[in-house]
């Protein structure tokens, strides 16, 4: 795939709109600076209005028009949305949840991954489109389906599932006894004599067995991988040298999308900071800060994730213009910020990012979302930010991203674990994942996310903030590279199989770390323990490890508890640290490896890209860029070095 400069896009629905319309509706993108449109994701029912029956004319004439104004486009698979005809004739597509009721048709993804009438059907439409699109000049790319997993879709307790899983398992154990060992089943009398006899494990009297629920969510996850391949298989075969993407979501760890992403030519996630603020791991005091803004570290988190789960190639599918229709509150975002979102993103890497409406509908469910236009046709506040945003972009084309040399591990499988035993109620992955990353963040430094199989070469730090099955070769991998790496707790913490490690956390870590978690207890929120690092006041929260160890505590609580151990160059925190904590350990950490931190105004976040540098404010006051950051002399190229609140600023790093 060829490199090209980062563009911009929107998502649009022709088939909302009079036809009378098109032309002028994407004339009207073309003069903003947007260079594709995606369309088609959901209009299963316009092309297929009955079974057989295809309607392409107006399709074609949507693709033809948008083309002729000389835009790209994404044409989407419209899988999320089956058409009543469809439910109607073959009920077992819909999914159960996990009460066993019927998702029942009205809305979107009312679909079971595990149907096997669903997956013919959806052979069928993609092969339909494929073959019928796949050649088109100006179809540049594919979505497939849209949004895995939304409206917490990826996990369904169908008949269907349970006769997939009942399969999947005799290929995982082979033989029922080894899975009745693998998950203790002697408890409980949970015994089973064949594979056919395992149910899903929903409506039991109280928790279900952790090994099980494990390995149904593990299930699950490989139906959504399986699922799309058959359509990339497909679409590949149809059209050949088109990218295909899917579209990711904030905070969604339902699925492998390091799994998913292998399948793909790049990853989107659809970028609704100020909705995910609001629905998000944040504190009221964070709600309150940062309403129109979203957390800083929100959506830089995602991209970085998405960024990897796509090998590099990444893209924003939806770009929040305005208040959005699904979270609790949905304000306005501040002016300038859809400028700022866009910036950041590309900052990050991505090749397109693409606003999520082109008008807002005036009918139906998404009514109160904004567009870039208003529904008479007005251009809404973001339209304008969107225009200055492709001006910018075109006159400071940004080179290739480089590789950090810092890497947080992200683990879905992690997530699994800690949904089936959370022991905490406190206990957040996600927001532990946000912590670390932004506290790097903070300290002005560039974050790479990898995952747990993912080569240490060229990284010299590596930030776990909590992985409970470890992969074996991980610790050789970390021996070897002689990376420095800090772990969080319940690392190591489980078999692949949930149980806890013979020689007790942190299992094969113990090579590296001569110390043994012999007993955890866990917190309510607002509950600290506090202590003590370098002479400074710092506290754990939610968590504690006690351990058993000869090693001396580089912090600990006044009790005497060690909240956090270092043995050549690894640190293990027996809590979740406080940001403050962190950082401090952090700061000591990143100048070992040689890189400078900088002390940041408050919501100002930084990021290269090759030899550009950004700058960004997600501040309610200007905030000036310290000497630290950009030489007083440095030329910017976009912005001031004062940056206003929702300030963007660019400039070539002379280092
Ligand atoms: C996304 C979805 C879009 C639209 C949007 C509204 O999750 O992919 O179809 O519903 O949210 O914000």
């Amino acid at each position: 795939m060829t490199i090209r400069p980062p563009r911009l896009g929107v998502c649009y629905y022709p088939e909302h709109w009079p036809e009378a319309a098109w032309a002028e509706d994407a004339a009207k993108m073309a003069a903003l600076g947007l260079r594709q449109v995606r369309i088609g994701e959901f209009a299963w029912a316009k092309i297929e209005p009955a079974p057989g029956a295809f309607d392409w004319a107006w399709l074609d004439r949507a693709v033809d028009t948008l083309g002729a104004a000389g835009l790209e486009v994404m044409l989407g698979t419209p899988t999320a949305t089956p058409p009543k005809w469809l439910i109607d004739a073959e009920p077992d597509i819909l999914a159960l949840d996990r009460n066993g009721r019927p998702r029942r048709f009205g809305s979107r993804r009312h679909y079971c991954f595990s149907s096997r009438s669903y997956r013919k059907h959806t052979e069928r439409i993609v092969e339909a489109m494929a073959s019928r699109y796949g050649a088109h000049e100006a179809v540049a790319a594919w979505q497939t389906d849209n949004e895995y997993g939304c409206h917490d879709t990826t996990r369904s307790y169908s008949p269907e599932a349970a006769r997939a899983f009942r399969l999947w398992l005799a290929e995982r154990y082979g033989d029922v006894d080894a899975l009745n060992t693998a998950w203790g089943a002697v408890f409980w009398s949970q015994t089973y004599r064949s594979f056919d006899e395992v149910d899903l494990p929903n409506l039991t009297v109280t928790e279900p067995n952790p090994a099980h629920v494990l390995d149904f969510y593990r299930f699950s996850s490989d139906q959504v991988i399986s699922y799309n391949r058959l359509q990339v298989e497909i679409l590949r075969r149809h059209s050949p040298g088109r990218r295909i993407i899917h579209n990711g979501m904030g905070f969604t760890f339902d699925f492998d999308h390091f799994a998913l992403g292998r399948d793909l030519d790049a990853f989107g996630w659809d970028s609704y900071p100020l909705g995910f603020l609001d629905i998000g791991p944040f504190s009221a005091d964070e709600k309150r800060a940062y309403m129109r803004q979203g957390h800083p570290d929100l959506a830089a988190f995602h991209h970085d994730l998405y960024r990897a789960c796509g090998n590099g190639r990444w893209e924003i599918v939806e770009q929040q213009p305005g208040p959005v229709n699904w979270a609790r509150h949905n304000p306005e975002p501040l002016p300038g910020m859809v400028r700022l979102w866009t910036h950041e993103a590309i900052a990050h890497g991505a090749d397109v990012v693409s606003y999520f409406r082109w008008r807002q509908a005036p009918f139906a469910q998404e009514q109160m979302h904004a567009g870039l236009e208003r529904p008479d046709r007005a251009p809404a506040p973001a339209a304008a930010e969107a225009a200055r945003c492709a001006e910018e972009i075109a006159a400071v084309p940004p080179p290739e991203t480089a590789q950090a040399r810092v890497a947080l591990l992200v683990d879905y499988e992690a997530q699994w674990v800690f949904e089936t035993q959370r022991q905490g109620a406190a206990w957040s992955y996600p927001r532990l994942l946000l912590d670390w990353h932004g506290a790097a963040r903070r300290l002005g430094v560039d974050v790479d996310i990898v995952s747990s199989g993912s080569i240490l070469e060229g990284y010299d730090l590596l930030l776990v903030p909590s992985l409970p099955i470890a992969p074996p070769a991980l610790v050789g991998a970390v021996k070897k590279s002689n990376i420095r790496a800090v772990f969080g707790p319940r690392s190591f913490s489980k078999t692949p199989h949930f149980a806890i490690p013979e020689t007790l956390p942190p299992g094969p870590l113990q090579d590296l770390l001569p110390l043994k978690v012999v007993r955890s207890e866990s917190f309510p929120r607002d509950h600290r323990e506090r202590g003590a690092f370098d002479g400074v006041p710092v506290a754990g929260q939610w968590w504690l490890d006690h351990v058993e160890t000869d090693l001396e505590p580089l912090a600990a609580t006044e009790a005497g508890r060690g909240l956090l151990y270092e043995a050549s160059g690894v640190h293990y925190f027996t809590t979740a640290p406080e940001p403050a904590f962190l950082t401090r350990l952090l700061r000591r950490v990143v100048a070992e490896i040689g890189l400078d931190v900088v002390d940041l105004p408050e919501g100002v976040r930084l990021r290269r890209r090759g030899g550009l540098r950004y700058a960004f404010n997600y501040g309610a006051k200007a905030a000036v860029l310290p000497d630290g950051v950009a030489a007083p002399d440095a030329d910017l190229l976009v912005g001031e070095r004062t940056l206003p609140p929702a300030g963007v600023a660019i400039w070539r790093d002379r280092s």
